[in-house]
């Protein structure tokens, strides 16, 4: 098994999946490129085709008009029809919409700039990282295209050893958040297409040979060994010794790197304090090589399911959960350590134990937060509705989002379920697309559960997708898309599954500080009558092992325009977007309360 996993490692190594991911970045030795960058408006990209639409960057020599040179005219006659320096400015991390009035829907192309200096020493090399770009970017370092990037949600980074300079870098980077049908996601979502560079962009300095990646956490099925790989970039055979600290474990292992770059390892460990809700206890982890220390704070705990029961370091769990859009509190996309605790902390106040971050992947600091906080969390990639599933290159997009996101975060202790897709309809190529995700899921983290957020038909978990899930998961509104809230107590579940169940999303809309009767559809009283009838019902459904409803604040979507009520912002939340809770969030903390004395 170890052989073939070495065989697995090398060979999406080898392949350059995620043009070779570095992870644990918050850890290592960068300088951050946040800040005001320049943005030009480009609907036509004019600075990207020639008038006959000749691509620019595909020419031996860019031609001036090109927005990647940054060109500057030379002379009072010369015609240049851009200026990246006496053009307007933006906040980096931060989608444009929410920055730029004019821009609020706007779906195209967007150029920004950034100039910087930076000195690299002989010896050293130089990666730049972008946390995440929505939702297609062309990138460039003085004039030299890196590559372009698709898939919003995941991080990507190119070396830039070789073109850096001392004085006056200048990066352009060209974002398209344009919606085509064999994108993932595909043009129908219910959230804003927010679009822009909406993570940190960082540039990280490392040593010839480096530590790029590696797996530390337990050994799946195995509370008592720590297991996993270390990647080596660039790995000079004479310096192949390679150590993995844990000091409060007593461990300071030594292996050698093989040839290819790859150290798999097992250790034993003793008296390990498991991560957990109660006790979100993260280790000291230093990977020591040729004089590099990486560190890292790390989790360890077991997850796994027997029958229909998730277990938790080997122990029955309930998830009390809720469902989170990425937002910030400016109606926009979340990125900082702040828009983390914001939400996170209200989740805590719910009486939540676990999250699930939808869509797609949330920004590092979610996640990071999440381990302290001790919330175990569900991570998705946004195959999201009808995604084109005979579509190979729709599917590779898919994968490599998947990838992206298992590199990042396949460390922390706090995500317990990968979720491969929301609400897909029912075909075989939709089956094969899924299944082959799950598996490729499984092969890059065997230690944790495959999900999906699946349909049903009236009250019947029989999605044929099931029989490849660790964790069954279904959305259902009674009381919003159909149904009577009166019937709730008389309705029964059945699944044709022995497996664990969990609600993935039910709720309702209410505009906060709108109060009628508890049958008057848009009030807050109607959502939490629509909490309190659901509950009764869900409590009933079998091999119940967790709920996350929909959802915990008010978010944008375009699809959402009642007037007075909605006003673009779909309003299921369970808190309204300027932070004020409604009456049905007492009663899912009252039940969370409840639940947790059981
Ligand atoms: C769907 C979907 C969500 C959507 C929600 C709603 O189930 O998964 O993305 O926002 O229901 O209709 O509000």
């Amino acid at each position: 098994m170890k052989r073939l996993l070495t065989t697995l490692l090398l060979t999406y190594s080898f392949l350059g999946f995620a043009q070779n991911l570095i992870s644990n970045v918050p850890n290592r030795n960068t300088t951050s490129l946040n800040g005001v960058w320049n943005y030009i408006i480009d609907p036509y990209q004019t600075g990207f085709y020639s008038f006959h639409l000749d691509q620019y960057d595909k020419q031996e020599k860019p031609a001036k008009g090109a927005f990647f040179t940054n060109y500057h005219a030379q002379n009072k006659q010369e015609l240049v029809e851009y200026d990246f320096d006496k053009s307007p400015t933006i906040t980096i991390p931060g989608d444009w919409n929410s920055q730029v009035t004019e821009l609020k829907y706007y779906e195209g192309n967007v150029w920004f700039k950034k100039s910087f200096d930076y000195n690299l020493a002989a010896n050293k090399r130089l990666f730049l990282y972008l946390g995440a770009i929505n939702y297609k970017a062309d990138v460039y370092l003085n004039g030299k295209k890196l590559g372009t990037h698709i898939g919003g949600f995941t991080p990507f980074n190119y070396e830039v050893t070789s073109i850096v300079q001392p004085k006056d870098n200048y990066l352009v980077i060209k974002v398209d958040n344009t919606r085509h049908k064999e994108d993932v996601p595909t043009v129908n979502t219910d959230w804003w297409n927010y679009g822009g560079i909406t993570r940190d962009i960082t540039l990280i300095e490392e040593e010839n040979s480096f530590v790029e990646d590696y797996t530390i956490q337990l050994k799946k099925n195995n509370a008592s060994i720590i297991s996993g790989f270390i990647k080596i970039n660039n790995l000079n055979s004479a310096q192949n010794q390679v150590s993995i600290a844990i000091p409060e474990l007593k461990i300071n292992y030594k292996g050698k790197i093989a040839a290819g770059g790859i150290l798999n390892f097992e250790i034993p460990a003793k008296k390990i304090s498991y991560w957990s809700p109660e006790n979100p206890k993260l280790y000291d982890v230093t990977v020591n090589f040729n004089g590099q220390k990486l560190n890292d704070q790390i989790g360890f705990r077991t997850i796994e399911t027997q029958g229909d029961k998730i277990l938790l370091n080997g122990k029955p769990i309930f998830l009390r959960g809720i469902s989170i859009h990425e937002e910030n509190a400016k109606g926009g996309r979340a990125n900082s350590e702040e828009d983390a605790l914001r939400l996170l902390n209200w989740a805590k106040e719910l009486g939540c134990n676990y999250v699930r971050l939808a869509h797609y992947p949330h920004n590092e600091n979610m996640v990071r937060e999440a381990d302290k906080m001790g919330l175990m969390v569900w991570e998705e990639i946004p195959v999201y509705w009808t995604v084109e599933f005979t579509n190979k290159e729709t599917y590779q997009n898919a994968e490599d989002q998947l990838t992206a996101s298992i590199i990042r975060d396949k460390n922390r202790a706090s995500i317990i379920i990968w979720s491969m897709a929301n609400e897909t309809p029912i075909s075989d190529a939709r089956n094969t697309f899924i299944t082959n995700l799950a598996a490729h899921t499984r092969v890059l983290d065997n230690t944790r559960l495959v999900s999906a957020a699946l349909l049903t038909k009236k009250e019947t978990i029989d999605d044929p997708i099931g029989e490849i899930l660790d964790v069954v998961a279904f959305n259902q509104y009674l009381g919003w898309y159909g149904g009577n809230l009166e019937d709730a107590e008389k309705i029964t579940w059945k699944s044709k599954y022995n497996k664990p169940i969990i609600v993935s999303e039910f709720g309702g809309d209410a505009k906060q500080g709108f109060h009628g009767e508890k049958n008057e559809r848009w009030t807050e009283e109607y959502q939490e009558y629509l909490y309190i009838q659901n509950l009764k019902m869900i409590e009933k459904i079998p091999h119940l092992s967790g709920l996350s409803p929909w959802i915990l604040v008010d978010f944008r979507s375009p699809k959402r325009l009642l007037p007075g009520i909605q006003d673009g912002y779909n309003r299921k939340g369970l808190i309204s977007n300027d932070g004020n809770k409604k009456k049905a969030f007492y009663i899912m903390q009252d039940w969370y309360a409840k639940k947790k004395n059981e």
